[in-house]
């Protein structure tokens, strides 16, 4: 479709923006400004000056404007333009979702690491379960990324996968995301996967009461809210992987800092071996990864 003529240009509404969000008292309305901008556009934050001078069509000086009416109400950031970019990939989120985090991207990577390894040696492009796929981002980005021809991405909240339906469509990953409704490995029904991935809720009840607001009222309770220790899906989850993995099969977990030795002590006494902890980009506790004992691999 052509893009209806110009109104003005990026700069000009670059600014409009920058003086909406001052206004409702953002603090650095000028940088928001510019990430509303990318957003919206899906290009690299250093578009907005890149641009400047360039026109702005009327669709997407319209969709600025009311991802800046948003952001100025409150809404965080990437609710408010509607996008996220996760791993280079843009992926439509809303409150139907939760927000992917950066620490996610390197729980992709340890998987990804996982799949060269395996391709190294000579084994089958693995079949990958991603439990509580959300907005669909690690389904996606392995998809996209990795040589994983078939990723399960399930979830229970049947909205969630409305987005991760319409992700998958759109960054061209329909062929290779099987969407499955319901608790954990319960849609699998019985298949065996070579690697089960997940970044289950994982705050504990009472934290989630206390979770910044930001958070608290705009992100799905049911993504966050992991019952009362915080690990009540990840023990079940731990449960149910040990009966879906094959034999030397990988298991993936992001944790909460404050309880990824203890994740890890759950995924131990299941019976994996090889039980680690990795750091993220922060240095702090946060993935915990295993594998199904049974041919050796699994230590
Ligand atoms: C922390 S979010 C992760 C979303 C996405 N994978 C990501 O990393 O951005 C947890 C997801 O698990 C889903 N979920 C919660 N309890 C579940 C359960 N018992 N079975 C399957 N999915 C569940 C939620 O609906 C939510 O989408």
């Amino acid at each position: 479709m052509v893009e209806a003529p110009a109104r003005g240009t990026v700069a000009e509404a670059l600014e409009t923006v920058r003086l909406t969000l001052a206004a409702a008292g953002l603090a650095d309305a000028r940088r928001e400004a510019a990430e509303l901008y990318a957003a919206v556009v899906g290009r690299a934050i250093g578009a907005a000056w890149v641009e400047g001078d360039d026109p702005l069509g009327r669709a997407a000086s319209r969709r600025l404007e009311a991802a800046a009416a948003r952001r100025a109400a409150g809404w965080p950031q990437a609710y408010a333009a509607q996008r996220v970019n996760f791993r280079g990939h843009w992926l439509a989120v809303d409150r139907r979702v939760l927000i992917p985090r950066p620490e996610t991207e390197g729980l992709v990577e340890r998987v990804l690491e996982w799949v060269r390894a395996e391709r190294a040696l000579g084994r089958d492009e693995p079949v990958v379960a991603d439990v509580g796929t959300g907005s669909g981002a690690i389904a996606v980005a392995l998809a996209l990324e990795g040589p994983v021809p078939f990723v399960v991405a399930s979830d229970i909240a049947h909205e969630a996968l409305e987005v991760a339906a319409l992700n998958a469509a759109a960054l061209g990953a329909r062929e290779r995301i099987h969407i499955r409704c319901g608790p954990l490995l319960e849609p699998l029904s019985g298949e065996r996967v070579d690697a089960v991935v997940s970044n289950p809720p994982y705050v504990a009840t009472d934290e989630w009461e206390r979770l910044d607001p930001a958070v608290r009222d705009y992100e799905p309770r049911l993504a966050l809210d992991g019952g009362p220790d915080g690990l009540a899906v990840t023990r079940d989850l731990v449960g149910q992987a040990s009966g879906a993995l094959r034999p030397g099969g990988l298991l993936a977990l992001e944790a909460d800092a404050r309880r990824a030795h203890e994740t890890a002590a759950i995924v131990r006494a299941t019976g994996f071996g090889r039980v680690e902890v990795g750091a993220d980009m922060f240095g702090r506790p946060r993935y915990v990864v295993a594998y199904r004992r049974g041919d050796g691999n699994g230590g």
